[in-house]
């Protein structure tokens, strides 16, 4: 439904989404959080998707469908472990949207569009965590010996990654090519044929992130931890912006974290 945006029926969509548990008020929490400052209240879930439009309502969707693959009861993903990757995601969507506050009116884009891919733009991890859990302690045993946590991927899974593992898993649901894209392309916006603002936004803002929540990985404590390099910054963000946002970053997670009560 929410690839056809035109012959989709809200009415229908409103239905069919309070029938899945907590995601209603999860769409009206997002949009009312505090984070936003969106002008006027929201209180349906109908105004809600009109307010959002389609794309960045696709996206939420698809991001807390995500978000059910963690088993609810297994100890080990209540840990640190699950907590730093959830900061993380939520670091990259926050540093997206406050990049995207910036940015020139004539550069802009949808805050809200932003802020939901930050969320799932790391899905790949939380795949084969669920999928293929031996895995993630080869991939730890890898970062500790000095490996950059993508290498480590490499190394381990032989040659692909957690953006290969989240893009392939995007093509088999047939999700929308620009979600797939972000997935796919996070560490990479120079790869990309259609090269976009979103893309740099966000391979941007998930390097800020990284600064803080980066072991996500991994539940020992690292020695020496990975360095992590500036990607490429063609919307030329000047130093200060970036640094102002890595300043400002924990205290955002920690305020905006609560709109993702299920964790
Ligand atoms: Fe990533
Ligand atoms: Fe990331």
């Amino acid at each position: 439904m929410l690839q056809e945006p035109n012959e989709t029926d809200i009415d229908e969509l409103v239905i069919r989404i309070e029938n899945v548990e907590n995601l209603e008020s999860m769409i009206i929490n997002y949009i009312n959080s505090e984070f936003f400052k969106t002008p006027k209240k929201v209180t349906s879930l109908r105004e809600a998707i009109i307010f959002l439009g389609m794309n960045t309502t696709q996206v939420i969707i698809i991001a807390q469908i995500v978000s059910y693959l963690f088993p609810r009861d297994n100890p080990a993903f209540d840990s640190y472990h699950k907590m730093s990757y959830l900061k993380h995601t939520i670091g990259t969507a926050v540093a997206a949207t406050a990049i995207e506050e910036w940015l020139p009116e004539e550069n802009k884009s949808d805050k809200y569009e932003l802020f939901a891919y930050g969320v799932l733009h790391d899905i790949g991890v939380v795949l084969y965590e669920v999928c293929l859990p031996d895995m993630v302690d080869k991939v730890q045993e890898i970062i500790i010996r000095g490996n950059h946590p993508v290498v480590a991927e490499r190394i381990a899974f032989g040659g692909v990654d957690h953006t290969d593992i989240g893009a392939w898993f995007c093509r088999k649901l047939n999700f929308p090519p620009n979600i797939t894209d972000v997935i796919e392309n996070h560490h990479w916006p120079k790869k990309i044929k259609n090269q976009n603002r979103v893309m740099y936004i966000l391979s941007l803002a998930d390097y800020i992130s990284h600064l803080y929540y980066r072991d996500f990985l991994i539940k020992k404590k690292v020695e020496k931890p990975v360095k992590i390099y500036l990607p490429p910054n063609p919307l030329n963000i000047p130093d200060e912006v970036i640094e102002d946002i890595r300043r400002r970053l924990p205290d955002l997670v920690e305020k905006t974290i609560k709109i993702f009560k299920r964790f």
